[in-house]
């Protein structure tokens, strides 16, 4: 019978499912752009892996995502060049209540998934984070005050972002000393619209949503 052939073809077809993949672009940095999908097994568990993309143009120095309200309150991320070819993703956390320079925080769990680096004129890190549900842990407990949670659908989740424009960083240190931003903004997103099925994802820990997800222009 026709019809349980296609049936059975439908059933046992590979999996065709595409992340939502949210994207946000600052309106004053419009080739900058962030984009966010989470699978909906860290939705249900409050706890797993979120996917980031950061992707800037080579002409800013370095560009940042931050999770929260502001430099002092959680985890933020730092995309600058380590060569004319690859990138560094720093991630920081703000050390003195957000008056200075964030500071390396090796205690972010990330990975960055293929298709990281430089290509036709571009910075981009796919990133999966492990522990981004809450603020990272700091080496220093004295200056561990944030209270930051992540709601993994949130309708209004709060970001900030910031970049500097200049030459290239060439620097494959995550502690790089970094001149201030020259524009910063902050951001809420509703994360509802960035969920996907993570049948596929969560067997490969490298899988990258961002290279066949659909888009939702935030
Ligand atoms: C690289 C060294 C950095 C220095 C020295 C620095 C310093 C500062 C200072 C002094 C302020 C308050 C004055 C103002 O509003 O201009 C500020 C604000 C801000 N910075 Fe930074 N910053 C740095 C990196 C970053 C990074 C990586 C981000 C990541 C997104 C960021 C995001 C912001 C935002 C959104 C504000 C406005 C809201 C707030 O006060 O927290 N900054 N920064
Ligand atoms: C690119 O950078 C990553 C992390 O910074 C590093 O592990 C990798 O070896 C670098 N790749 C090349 C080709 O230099
Ligand atoms: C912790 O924060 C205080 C100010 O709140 C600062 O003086 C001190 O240097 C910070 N400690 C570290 C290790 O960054
Ligand atoms: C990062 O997360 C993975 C998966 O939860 C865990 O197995 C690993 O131990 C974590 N690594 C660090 C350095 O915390
Ligand atoms: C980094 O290297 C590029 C060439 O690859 C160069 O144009 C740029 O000036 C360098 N940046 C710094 C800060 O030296």
């Amino acid at each position: 019978m026709h019809t349980f052939h296609l049936l059975q073809a439908m059933v046992f077809a590979p999996s065709l499912v595409t992340a939502n993949i949210l994207i946000y672009s600052p309106p004053s940095q419009p080739a900058l752009t962030y984009s966010i999908t989470i699978p909906d097994t860290t939705t249900a568990a409050d706890s797993g892996p979120i996917y980031l993309q950061i992707s800037a143009p080579t002409t800013l120095q370095w560009a940042s995502l931050g999770q929260g309200t502001q430099m002092d309150s959680a985890n933020i991320f730092i995309l600058y060049a380590a060569s004319p070819t690859n990138i560094t993703l720093s991630p920081r956390s703000s050390m003195d209540g957000g008056q200075s320079e964030p500071q390396y925080n090796p205690l972010a769990n990330l990975t960055l998934l293929p298709g990281s680096g430089i290509n036709n004129g571009r910075m981009t890190a796919n990133i999966r984070c492990m522990n981004c549900l809450s603020a990272w842990p700091t080496l220093s407990s004295s200056n561990s005050s944030s209270i930051y949670t992540l709601d993994p659908d949130g309708t209004s989740t709060p970001w900030f972002w910031a970049s500097q424009s200049g030459p290239s960083v060439n620097s494959s240190d995550p502690s790089a000393d970094l001149a201030m931003h020259d524009d910063k903004g902050t951001m809420q997103l509703d994360l509802s619209l960035a969920q996907f099925s993570s049948a596929r994802g969560s067997l490969d820990p490298l899988y990258n949503p961002f290279s066949d997800g659909s888009i939702v222009i935030s």
